[in-house]
């Protein structure tokens, strides 16, 4: 691979994982020139100047931002938080990457990704996975698990996991977001080909055995409950419509999904064994 930047949009990193930011820093780490893409010049763009990023400052739903962002740029990683407006983001960012001439793409995506899955953001997904692969641009789809960032924001300092999933033998697929940062750093550092659609699962567990881990008593509320209290906690509509959709599908799948199983993907790009709940709460 050339000495050109790679693209990381995301990358000041937010509240839902932060994904973009690890990919920059991952990047950074190995030598590899990072194009920073960012909504503000911010604290957090300065601190990516910093350390080494070259900055670009736009929204992706803008075309005449990303645009020059893309230019000279062979490989990128795409990532917008579960928000309104991440179609317009991906139909810009696939335009603008074909323009470039883009051989991979990396992009978030969500393990139940379907026409037909069970929450509306999750078919959105499933028609931005289709976008970005008409847009012939080397499209890697990262279909990730439940962030263990998700159940603590859940939690928040109410003490407690209240989420409407029922049993506490409920199953859960969960992954850190540095587990999904690193394999989409790996698969942009490697020459190999890469599969298109990589599923991303770093630990599956019932949610009675995650709240003992997180040191919280678990109880089910009821979802449209649960949906007028987590604005206060996601504060964003759409990611409460997206979560309180995707609790009630755990609940009724219950003991478990074929999807719900630790892939060896996380290894081989990470080279290291998924990190474990307890892992991720020893890291904070
Ligand atoms: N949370 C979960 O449990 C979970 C599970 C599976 C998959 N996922 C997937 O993970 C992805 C999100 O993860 P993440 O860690 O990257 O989210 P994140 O930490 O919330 O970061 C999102 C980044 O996108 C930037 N951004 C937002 N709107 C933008 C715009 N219009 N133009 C340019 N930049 C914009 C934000 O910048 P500002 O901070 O400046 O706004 C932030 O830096 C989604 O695809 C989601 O479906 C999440």
């Amino acid at each position: 691979m050339a000495n050109e930047p790679i693209l990381v949009t995301g990358a000041a990193g937010g509240s839902q994982g932060g994904t973009g930011r690890r990919v920059t820093e991952s990047l950074l780490h190995a030598g590899v020139p990072v194009r920073a893409f960012v909504r503000h010049d911010d604290a957090r763009a300065a601190e990516l100047k910093d350390l080494g990023a070259e900055i670009a400052l736009g929204d992706l739903r803008e075309i005449s931002t990303v645009l020059p962002a893309v230019e000279g740029v062979r490989r990128a990683y795409f990532t917008y938080p579960v928000t309104a407006g991440m179609l317009d983001a991906t139909a810009v960012f696939a335009a603008a990457a074909r323009e470039a001439g883009l051989e991979r793409a990396v992009a978030v995506s969500q393990l139940g990704s379907a026409h037909n899955a069970g929450t509306p953001h999750m078919r959105r997904h499933w028609v931005a996975e289709q976008v970005l692969d008409r847009a012939e641009i080397g499209a890697v789809h990262l279909r990730a698990a439940v962030f263990f960032e998700n159940l603590r924001v859940a939690i928040g300092d109410s003490g407690v996991l209240a989420l409407p999933l029922g049993s506490p033998d409920t199953v859960l697929p969960l992954i850190a977001a540095a587990d999904v940062a690193g394999v989409g750093s790996g698969v942009l550092r490697t020459a190999e080909p890469v599969d298109s659609v990589l599923w991303l699962a770093g630990e599956v567990m019932t949610v009675g055995a995650a709240a003992d881990i997180l040191g919280v008593p678990y109880v089910h509320v009821d979802a449209d409950e649960w949906s007028r209290t987590a604005l206060t906690r996601y504060r964003d509509p759409v990611a409460v419509e997206h979560l309180t959709h995707l609790w009630t599908m755990f609940a009724a799948i219950g003991s478990g999904h074929e999807l719900f199983r630790v892939t060896e993907t996380i290894e081989r790009y990470t080279g290291s064994a998924p990190i474990t709940l307890r892992e991720f709460l020893s890291r904070e």
